[in-house]
Order: C-alpha cells, then structure tokens, then sequence
C-alpha cells in the first residue's frame, strides 16, 4: 500500500530538537520490584557505558506496572527507589534523560495510532501476555493485550534504533519493529525499525545463589542479591548457597552451583581471591566455608557504597523530583518532535 494521497513528504533524517548528532538509545525498566546484582551487571553497567557514546532515555515504566499491579499504594515508593539506584549507581541526569513513562503525555497518543496498527491476533499470540493472562484469570485486561504497543510507543517516540534489553525482551522488540514497519508503509518513513543491543556482547548473567538460574526480581529471593540489602543479609545469602565436599580428583570439572561461585566472585573485580580460590580448586584443597565467606566480604566491598549512596538519594525527594522534572522535560521535547512528524504524515493535522 502506497502512502495515501496529500501526505507530505517528510525528512525523516532532520531531527528537529536533536543537536548531539548521536545515535539514540532508549530502554526502560518495570518498577514492580527493587533492583538486584542481575539488574546492575545486565543493564545498568551497558547503560552507563552508552552514556557518553549515545543519545539516551531511559525510562521507568509505571504505566507498563499498572497492568499487572493494579494497586498503586507501592508504585511512587517502587519508582523512586528505582530511580535511587540508577543515580547511585552513575548514570548521570544531566547526560541522559531519566524519566517517567507517566510523564510523556504523547506516549498515550502515539500508543493509541499503533493499536490501529496492531492485529488481536498477534497480541494474542505473545508470551508474556499468554503468561500473564494465566498467572491473572480475572484481570486480562486491555492494556495488558497491548502491553506490547506501548512499549513500540515508548521506543518510536524518540526514534531509536537501539534498545538495551535482555532476551526476554527480544519478542515484543520484533512487534516494534513489525509496528514501525506498518507505519512507514501505511503513512511514511518516519521510524527506524528498533534493534536489541548490548555492545555485540552476550549480556552478563549473574547466576542466582541456589545454583539453579539467574537472579531475578520474582523467584527466590534468598537466592538474589538486591543492591539495597544489608550487610548481614548479604552474608546471610552467600554463606546459605549450596556447595559440597570439593573434588577428589585434579581435572573434576566443576559443577553448576560451583561455578557460580566462581562466577560471582569474578564479577566483585577481586581477581586475586579467585585465582587463589581456583588453585585450590585445581589442588583438591578448596575450603567452600572460607570462599564464601570471602566472596561475600568482597561483595560487601562492591554493594555497600551503592546502597550508601542510593539511600542518600532517596532521603532527598526534592532532588529526586528535580530529576524526573529535568528527565521528562527532555524526553518531551524529543517526543514532541516525532509526535509532529506522526499527525502530519497521518494527516490530522487542522491548524
Ligand atoms: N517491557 C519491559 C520489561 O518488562 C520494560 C519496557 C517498557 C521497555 N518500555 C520499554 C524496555 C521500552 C525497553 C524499551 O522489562
């Protein structure tokens, strides 16, 4: 199908508020649980890479939350403890926008064009939703069929091209790209077609201390270090994980849950602890009490200032909303660049 007649032809390269000439990255985060050890070597170590090399927004998704928690008694507290994090953890509010989705009244209007552009079929058809419907029989409402039109919203209103998401993510970002195709063909070339990306590497996943998985903000949570637990709950966790009597032999590979060990203390940058641990390993000596017991010092070392620093932050609720306030005015500005372009090629555009 061809644009239809009286659509403007439009210069989809001038981005009319866009002066940085940098690519635009753009990923966002359901505040529906706190942020754990995954979260930080998953997402927020590319984030903060991406700060400096890429026009960023990144974006809490409360409008997202509230279709599968409709109770919003826990939301502001939930977002405000995320975006804590995030600052603690060194993505800077004056290079990125940091925001809200609630705060983008354009995200509704964009969301509200792609759900024309969107068949019940293929909703239907997406994991998450058929998840989702399950685990809430009597709430499979609207917004959560289209869960996945929003989230198009959310990336095509800046125009990015790269979305720094995990696997799980991968589906919906094939509908965002299927939804900006539709678009670009139904009216004009107006959005680039969303790609996941990570720097060309494998994520890093931080194995969960039970050695079955990866951390994760839902299943056991004895098993997932959170970057706003204590020290003692720290140790507590650490010292809990499952080991067993060490190898008998030189050559045993190591199991799993061994290896995850071994994992975490890689990831704490205390390469001189593991070397000396994996010698012991390879000598049959290896003392798993002491490991742990180091492994969670080091962890210690590597979680507390974060913790600190977040729970300043999160102590300074004028500096908070001084934050969002500052994320959101940039966030509309770029979305409100895209948004004329949208209602012109759509053609409702009246005065
Ligand atoms: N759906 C994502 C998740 O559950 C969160 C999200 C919302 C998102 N909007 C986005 C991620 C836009 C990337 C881009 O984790």
């Amino acid at each position: 199908m061809k644009p239809h007649s009286g659509t403007t032809v439009i210069n989809v390269s001038s981005r009319p508020m866009e002066k940085s000439g940098k690519q635009i990255v753009m990923s966002g985060i359901r505040p529906t649980g706190i942020l754990h050890l995954g979260n930080y070597f998953g997402a927020l170590k590319n984030y903060l890479r991406m700060q400096d090399e890429y026009e960023c927004y990144f974006m809490i998704a409360d409008l997202h939350s509230l279709t599968t928690h409709p109770d919003t008694n826990e939301l502001r507290k939930n977002v405000l403890h995320v975006i804590s994090e995030y600052l603690a953890c060194g993505l800077d509010p004056e290079k990125v926008a940091l925001y809200c989705q609630s705060s983008i009244y354009q995200t509704s209007e964009l969301y509200f064009y792609l759900n024309t552009l969107a068949y019940k079929g293929e909703l239907e058809k997406t994991t998450t939703f058929k998840d989702k419907a399950r685990l809430q029989p009597q709430n499979i409402n609207a917004a959560l069929l289209t869960y996945p039109v929003l989230m198009t919203a959310d990336i095509l209103l800046h125009r990015a091209l790269y979305v720094p998401v995990g696997k799980d993510q991968e589906q919906h970002l094939e509908m965002a790209r299927n939804f900006a195709a539709r678009f670009n063909h139904r009216y004009a070339e107006v959005f680039p077609e969303p790609v996941a990306f990570n720097f060309g590497q494998e994520l890093v996943k931080v194995p969960s201390l039970d050695g079955t998985g990866k951390m994760s903000k839902s299943e056991n949570q004895n098993a997932t270090l959170y970057l706003s637990d204590s020290d003692e709950l720290i140790r507590k966790k650490i010292m809990k994980a499952k080991t067993d009597e060490g190898p008998k032999a030189p050559g045993t590979p190591k199991p799993d849950y061994i290896e995850n060990l071994f994992q975490l203390v890689r990831l704490t940058g205390a390469e001189d602890v593991y070397n000396k641990f994996e010698a012991d390993y390879s000598n049959c000596n290896i003392r798993y009490g002491d490991m742990k017991k180091q492994l969670a010092e080091e962890m210690i070392r590597f979680m507390a200032p974060i913790r600190e620093k977040a729970e300043a932050i999160r102590n300074d609720e004028k500096y908070l909303a001084e934050v969002l306030e500052k994320g959101a005015f940039k966030a509309r500005r770029s979305a409100e660049a895209t948004m004329q372009l949208v209602r012109q090629s759509i053609g409702i555009k009246y005065f």
